[in-house]
């Protein structure tokens, strides 16, 4: 099973990934964790793509396109996956067709979350986050077992950089100027689910989608 999710900064992509992750048990890619791990690291790719997300802007697409290519010819890809913000540019969706082919992967479906930007800042507000692991928290609408802790290893959530408020409309306005029009370029070939309803909800309508 080979699957993108797109949708808006917050609208539950890393959420559903790690509810997919358990069902169908194939990794989750998420640019964005992949980025922060590099940040954290400082490599060369983290140091560059820091200044960029720290401001709510897209890391370049050829570095986003090389990282991939990196990611998905690794072994464990060849059973399928779960896309979680990649790609999120029209030249990163052709530089995505162009990698597939050349792996000979076929993708089965793009799953469109949608969910309107109030609801988002809402979101974005309450978001808890264990950096190592990527799991992600609401401290109203998936609250941790133990208040501001990780419910697998105990560690102390945080809250990410990018989620201050005008970060969070700068992401939203990339997101309807670059991002947006993949539900296009993916129109034969995708789902359109309402990310608005309770995560288990959602979670349902995604894998009646799927069967
Ligand atoms: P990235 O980490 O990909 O951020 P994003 O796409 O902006 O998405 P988020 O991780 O913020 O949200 P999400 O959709 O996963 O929502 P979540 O499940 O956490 O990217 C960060 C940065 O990296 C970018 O700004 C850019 O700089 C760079 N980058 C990454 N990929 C790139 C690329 N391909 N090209 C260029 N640059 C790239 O949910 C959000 C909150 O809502 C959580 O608190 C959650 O608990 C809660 N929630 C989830 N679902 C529900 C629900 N149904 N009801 C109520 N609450 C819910």
């Amino acid at each position: 099973m080979k699957l993108i999710l797109l949708g808006p900064p917050g609208g539950g992509k890393g959420t559903q990934a790690k509810l997919l992750i358990e069902k169908y048990g194939i990794p989750q890619i998420s640019t964005g964790d992949m980025l922060r791990d590099h940040v954290a690291q400082k490599t060369d790719l983290g140091m560059l793509a820091k200044s960029y997300m720290d401001k709510g802007e897209l890391v370049p697409d050829s570095l986003i396109l090389d990282m991939m290519e990196n990611r998905l010819s690794k072994s464990d890809c060849e059973n399928g996956y779960i896309l979680d913000g990649f790609p999120r540019t029209t030249p990163q969706a052709e530089g995505l067709t162009v990698l597939l082919k050349k792996l000979n992967h076929n993708l089965d479906k793009v799953i469109v979350l949608n969910v309107e930007d109030d609801s988002i800042v809402e979101r974005m507000a309450g978001r808890r986050v264990h950096l190592p692991s990527g799991r992600v928290y609401h401290i109203k609408f998936n609250p941790p077992k133990k208040h501001d802790l990780d419910d697998v290893t105990n560690e102390k959530l945080t809250i990410r950089k990018d989620d201050e408020e005008s970060t969070v409309r700068k992401r939203l306005s990339i997101y309807h100027d670059s991002t947006k029009p993949l539900i296009e370029f993916y129109k034969n070939n995708s789902v359109i689910i309402n990310g608005t309803q309770d995560i288990d909800k959602v979670f349902n309508d995604i894998t009646k989608s799927l069967k």
